[in-house]
Parts: C-alpha cells; structure tokens; sequence
C-alpha cells in the first residue's frame, strides 16, 4: 500500500526521491517523508502528515541534502496518519533509518522485548521495531549486513523494507519478505534507484530487477547483490522495462484518471498488438503457454480478483463460458481462502490484477498453485509477483495506471479474457473456424468505437452537472452488461462518495425496487442486444415508481428515449465486446460527478492503488 523510493549516487537524493515519490502517491496519501545521510554523516529526515505537497513545503523551508536516501508514501496500518507515525523512522541512537510497506505481525512482542531491553520508542507504529532491532544487533558487533538479516529472519508477515546505517554510509538494503508489495531495483549508471512500483523511478533507467519473496539487496553506487536471508548471492534476472516515462505523467489532463480514460482506445490497441492475426483469423497468447493438451484437459475455472478486476471476471466468465465452454466460477480473492474451494490438476484458475500484487489475489493464487491448479494470470505491472508466480500470464498492456480507480486496466482485462476465450475455444474445437474469424474481425473496430464514446465526453459532464448533489444511485444491466452496472456503481462511489449499488436488473422486484422514487436516480445499460425487451421493462417498472432514468442505449435506438429521462447514446458493438463499450462513459460520468462535488479523484479517501495486506 505504502510507497517506497531510495536512491544511491552522484546526484543529490532528496529531489530525485521526492520526484518518484509524485508517482507513487497513489499508493498511500496518509503521511510522507525522506531521509538522507548529510554531509556531517547523520542522519537529516524530513517528514509530515497528510499529501506529499506538505512534505514538499517542509523541504522548500528545511532543505535536505544528500547522495543517498529513502523516501515514503504511508497508508496507515499501525498508528495514526500524523507526524510522530510517519516515515523514515530512526533507531534510537541514530544510526540505522527505515522506511517499511507491509505489516510486522508479531510486532507487540518484539517491541515488548526490546523495551524490555532500555529501547524507548518514537511511534506507535509496527515499523519502528525493525529499526531499532537492526541498531541493537549493530550494537552488540554484528556487522550491518548481517544485522539486517539477523533482523528480517525474525519478523512475520508480508513486509517490504529499505535501510540506511551510518555504519555503511551510501549504501541502501532493501528486502521483500511475502506479499507486501514489489520492490523494483533500477540500475542506472554509477547510481542505483529502487521503489515500489516501476514508474517512480521510469525516468533515470529502464533496466531493472524485481526482488522475490525473502530475497534481499544491497546497493551502492556502482554495485549491486541479490541476496537470501542467509546471505547467498543470487544471480540476478534483469527486465528492460518498455513503458515510456511519458505515460505515467498526466500530461495536459487535470487527472490520471482523466487520462487514463483517454487513453482507452491506445491500450486496446497495444493490448491487441502482435496477439491478433487479422489475416489468418487467430490469436496468439506466448505466455499463456497453451497446448491443445491443457486446453481440451481443463474442465473448470475459477476466475479470482477483487474490486474492479473482480467485475472484469465477472463479465470474462461470459466469453469464456459462451465459446470455450469451460465451467467458470468467479471469486472474490479475499473469500477464496475461506469456503475450501474443489480444485484438482484439471481445474485452471486465472487471477486478474492490475498492480499483480494485491494480498488477497496473490494468496488465492499461492493457494490455487498449491493445491494442483494450473494458475493464470492477467497483470497489468510488469514483473509483478502475480506475473512471476503464474503457470502462464497475459500482461495486459495497460501501461501504467496511476488512478486509485481503475479504468483502462478494466476494458483492457476485458479485452484480454475475450483473447483468451478465443484462443482456447480454438484449442478446444467449441467453435467453428469461420466463427473465430468473425469474432477476430470484429476486434478490429474496437478502438474506434471506444474512441467514439470519448467523443461525447461534454455530454456526460453535462449529465454530471444534473445529477452531482444525489445522494444514491442505482445502477442496472442484465447478462454481460449486469458486472458493468456494478463496475459503474464502484466508480462512483469510490471517488465521488456517492452511494451506488450495482445490480441485475431482474433482481429489482425482488427487493431494491423499494428504494426507488423521485430522489434515486437510476443508470440502466440498455443497449441493443437479446435482453433489450426486458431492461425496456425494467425502465418501465423504475419510472412507475416515481424514478428518473438515465439509459445507456445503441446509437439509433429512438424509441428509448420515449422511455427514459436521458439517453446516453454508444455505438453497437458485437455482444461480446459490448461491456468494453458501455462501461466508458459510466466511467466520464463519475469522473465529472466527483470533479464537480470538489473530490480528489486521484487519491480518493481511505482507498490506496495497491491494496498488499489482507
Ligand atoms: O491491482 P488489482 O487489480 O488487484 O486491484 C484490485 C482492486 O483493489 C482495485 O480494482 C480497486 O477496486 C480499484 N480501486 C477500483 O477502482
């Protein structure tokens, strides 16, 4: 959740920590801070509660300076969101510096003990215990290194941690221990950089190595070593990165979400980029490694995702079922563990995940490997855990998002299960040749049609400009369109604060119904398709009530707008593709709703991009 950024080298660390700090905010927005070793060989730690703007204030009247530092964005577990708690923490005598991601689960008795010990503490947080068991190891002889190792060996849970000691000045070790979130370490030259996430430090290097569970590193300005926590070198595996800096940026937009929608119909296109052979009618997926073997021998899926990701499974689980034929059930990662789900070695399981490290996305999926499942992924960040942990993968091609909502990695998902339920109803002989062809052709149109949703944006910002001051919304779709109801339902509520449920559409008589009357506005996705007839019907029964209606409805359609109160008009698009479609300008009408009520669409409330603990 927390980001992290350190930095070893020539120039000087505080600006280029605080620039990748920028571009991790998204990950945690409760406090942040930096530390750098100063030129007098102490320790010098600025930090504050609240947005990376007010740290950035601190540094313009206190300046720090520096060739070697760590830097932090906190989403706050252990401790309130103010000063005392934020990152760096130092030890007590000053001579080891932390900044930390994750959860120390046996933190209470390791803080007993050391203050058992004489250790007084500065925070109330979990973290602060790593720190001062490094400076009392360091204090009792033991050479840093092994004073870090001696210390991760004893913690539990999934952490993520950076350390700095006086006793080695201009040299950083970092450590990932289980699923607290990545650590990427860029090697530029005669200078190192690490952070959390890629695009923190995208513009100084492209070559980077990803750290695995229980390995650590050790950094100077012209070296550096993977290592176990006992210490044996690993060799490393380094990744050219091919995001361009450019695309983490926000450009000429007011909002990385802004962009990102934007940027829809460009993802589409890069997510159908040497996958899609429009001539011979096929599709091609080299790191799912397919056979015709796997593919026929898989009797079941369960796809296992949460929020957004978790609604893209829920529309994939009809393109999967409609052409492979393959029996999907889609989970809540965070359920998965807890109702002893039937898996053996023909049952497949395909995690989607944007940021490739959520917690309960990754336990689900450790726990679908273990138990014989062969385990598929579709992962937006490059290298991520998820990635590396999976039998075969689809990386979706998103490119950054830095949004905490997520929007072009949920058409993008879409896209990609459509891919995969191409590919293996080929394998698998459920369709016929001449279908996979149509439903390869008609990928071809799809950045168009997305493009031509983005069109009408001022519409939808008009729409917004009505409705903003609602307290509730209801949100409806049948069939492929039902888990873009609930997928527009999030949005809303997440950034705006607006509650919003998403639902069936033929589940409103059972229940929901009663909320309707003049102040619930309804948003019902009506476009042309086998299930038009009954979602007119729904419209019907939610204007009986006293409701208004917004529709989302095929570009043509006239006769809808006799039945709601505003139309919101897309282009037809084939079944399939459709929820690709629709959920777009749901996406711009909770953009500008939360715009005009003054929210932080970037970094809305309680929320973080990446959610690594449980
Ligand atoms: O990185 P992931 O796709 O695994 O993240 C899953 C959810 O945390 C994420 O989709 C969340 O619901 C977003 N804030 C939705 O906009």
């Amino acid at each position: 959740m927390c980001g992290i950024v350190g930095y070893v080298g020539p120039r000087q660390a505080p600006a280029i920590i605080l620039q990748g700090l920028k571009r991790l905010e998204y990950r945690g927005y409760d406090s942040a801070g930096i530390a750098a070793l100063e030129e007098n060989g102490r320790f010098a730690i600025r930090r504050d509660a609240g947005k990376l703007s007010n740290l950035e204030t601190l540094l313009q009247s206190s300046p720090l300076e520096g060739h070697a530092g760590i830097g932090h964005t906190r989403w706050a577990t252990h401790g309130k969101p103010n000063q005392r708690n934020a990152h760096p923490h130092l030890s007590m005598n000053g001579r080891v510096v932390i900044v930390h991601n994750g959860i120390v689960e046996n933190f209470l008795e390791l803080r007993e003990e050391l203050e058992a010990e004489g250790v007084t503490f500065a925070s109330d947080t979990d973290t602060e215990v790593i720190v001062q068991m490094v400076e009392r190891y360091i204090e009792s002889g033991l050479e840093m290194e092994t004073a870090v190792r001696q210390t991760l060996k004893q913690l539990r849970g999934a952490n993520a941690v950076v350390i700095m000691g006086l006793d080695r000045p201009n040299e950083l070790f970092c450590a990932r221990l289980g699923n607290a979130g990545g650590i990427a370490l860029g090697l530029g030259d005669n200078e190192m950089f690490l952070a959390s996430d890629i695009p923190a430090i995208l513009e100084h290097t492209r070559r980077m190595i990803f750290l695995e569970n229980r390995q650590m590193a050790h950094l100077t300005p012209t070296s550096y070593r993977i290592m176990d926590l006992d210490g044996q070198t690993i060799p490393p595996d380094i990744h050219t990165i091919a995001w361009d800096p450019v695309s983490a940026a926000k450009g000429e937009f007011k909002h990385f979400m802004q962009k990102e929608i934007f940027e829809q119909p460009r993802s589409i296109v890069d997510t159908l980029r040497g996958r899609v052979d429009f001539e011979n009618g096929r599709v091609h997926l080299p790191e799912m490694n397919l056979t015709p073997e796997l593919a026929q021998r898989i009797n079941k899926l369960y796809i296992t995702a949460c929020g957004t990701s978790f609604y893209s499974g829920l529309a994939g689980k009809f393109m999967i079922e409609n052409l492979a034929r393959i029996p999907t059930e889609v989970t809540y990662a965070s359920e998965f563990r807890y109702y002893d789900p039937i898996i053996d070695e023909d049952t497949a399981v395909l995690a989607i995940t944007q940021s490739g490290e959520t917690a309960d996305t990754l336990a689900a999926s450790e726990q679908a490997k273990a138990e014989g499942a062969t385990l598929w992924s579709i992962v937006n960040a490059f290298g991520s855990q998820s990635m590396r942990i999976s039998h075969g993968y689809i990386p979706m091609q998103a490119g950054p998002e830095i949004g905490v909502a997520s929007t072009k990695a949920f058409t993008t998902s879409l896209v990609d299960q459509y891919l995969l339920a191409c590919a293996l109803s080929d394998l698998r002989g459920t369709i016929s040749r001449r279908k996979l062809r149509q439903l390869v052709d008609d990928l071809a149109q799809l950045p168009d049609l997305a493009g031509r949703v983005l069109d009408h944006d001022a519409e939808y910002e008009e729409l917004a400009n009505q409705f903003f001051k609602v307290h509730n919304f209801l949100y409806l779709g049948r069939g492929i369109n039902y888990p873009i109801a609930r997928e527009g339902a999030l949005k809303l509520k997440e950034i705006s604060y607006i509650h919003a449920e998403g639902y069936p559409a033929g589940e409103m008589k059972h229940g929901p119904i009663a909320l309707i009357d003049e102040t619930m506005p309804v948003i019902a996705i009506a476009t042309k398709d086998h299930l038009y007839e009954k979602m007119i019907s729904q419209i019907q029964q939610a204007k009986a009530r006293g409701g208004t209606v917004i529709a989302v409805a095929t570009e043509g359609d006239a006769a809808i707008a006799n039945e709601a109160d505003h139309v919101i008009y897309v282009p037809e698009a084939p079944p399939l593709l459709a929820p690709i479609i629709n959920v777009i300008p749901l996406q711009l009408f909770s953009y500008h709703v939360a715009v005009r009520r003054g929210a932080d669409v970037d970094q809305p409330r309680n929320l973080a991009k990446s959610v690594t603990v449980e």
